[in-house]
């Protein structure tokens, strides 16, 4: 019987050296996740923000087998504390107050920080497995379980991306009509009354700060990559408020990123209500006539 158990136990720890050094491989994979949001798909956060849940999932995984093994309280310290670092992500990103946006550049340093946590605590792991003397076929096996959780969760974060929305997610925006909004947009109603100055204010700066880099700094379009971003000037006159706010959430498979999960749905009627006054002559750079 307690030669069951400390089997268990050893297998719980090999599993934490899996997880463990599968987490400083996904860390290492969100890197390269921001090079493709910054100069591959400009603005295309997805892989990022999808695989950045899955480093939380991966830590509290840790724990758990952090506690089946019975392992040294260093060890809980260091989960505990790249919890909190992960927690604080978060909290750089989505702080309330407008007066710290700064804190938002925070967020890559933070990162190299839990990078420096996850391999301080693979490596203490992987002295812990080793220590017990396993044979060579439980090395073998705890290195490649830790390349193939890094592979999955990469994976992962691509299948969330290409589901998308499901079958409110459209094709192609730029061939869609009126008659393919879905109906949970066309009977959607703005919180804001129309010209709501206010709104397209709000609405305004985060057009700018999300926007231009592929629609352009005139939102008057341009290619990016191999596809075009429209005209969102032409969208404002053309396109109803209910077909740019189901745009606007959720995109579109040639090349404009869902919003819904990165804007409230306030937020992205704050968007509309500024995209409309575009079509009355406003420009991101001035006020609205
Ligand atoms: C990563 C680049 C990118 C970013 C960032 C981006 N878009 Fe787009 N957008 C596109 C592309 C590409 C298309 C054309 C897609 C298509 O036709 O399927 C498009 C299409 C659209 C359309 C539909 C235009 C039409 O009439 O067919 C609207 C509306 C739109 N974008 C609004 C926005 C708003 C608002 C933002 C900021 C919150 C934004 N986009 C950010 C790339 C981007």
């Amino acid at each position: 019987m307690k030669r069951l158990w400390c089997g268990g136990r050893r297998v719980a720890r090999a599993l934490h050296a899996v997880v463990s050094w599968g987490l400083v491989g996904i860390v290492a994979l969100q890197t390269f996740y921001v090079g493709w949001a910054v100069l591959v798909q400009p603005g295309d956060w997805r892989f990022h923000t999808n695989l950045g849940h899955a480093i939380g999932g991966a830590i509290v995984v840790a724990m758990l087998f952090c506690a089946i093994g019975w392992m040294p309280a260093r060890f809980w310290l260091a989960g505990l504390g790249l919890y909190a670092l992960y927690s604080m992500q978060y909290l750089y990103l989505y702080w309330p107050s407008e007066a710290f946006r700064f804190l938002r550049a925070f967020h890559a340093p933070n990162a190299l920080l839990i990078f420096g946590g996850a391999l301080y605590l693979a490596r203490a792991s992987w002295r812990l497995f080793a220590q017990a003397g396993p044979p060579r076929a439980a090395r073998l096996a705890v290195i490649l379980g830790a390349g193939c959780l890094v592979i999955a969760s990469g994976r992962l974060a691509g299948a969330g991306v290409e589901q998308g929305s499901g079958t409110a997610r459209p094709v192609v925006l730029a061939e869609a009509t009126e008659a393919d909004v879905p109906t949970a947009y066309r009977t959607m109603t703005s919180p804001f009354p129309l010209g709501d100055a206010r709104a397209r204010e709000v609405g305004r700066d985060l057009v700018v700060s999300r926007c231009t880099v592929c629609h352009g700094t005139d939102l008057t379009g341009q290619t990016v990559g191999r596809v075009e971003a429209a005209s969102l000037v032409e969208s404002a006159r053309t396109r109803s408020a209910a077909f740019l706010m189901w745009a606007v959430s959720e995109g579109s498979r040639r090349g404009m990123p869902a919003w819904k999960a990165q804007l409230t749905e306030e937020e992205r009627w704050q968007v509309v209500a500024f995209l409309k006054s575009l079509a009355g002559g406003a420009r991101p750079g001035g006020t609205a006539p």
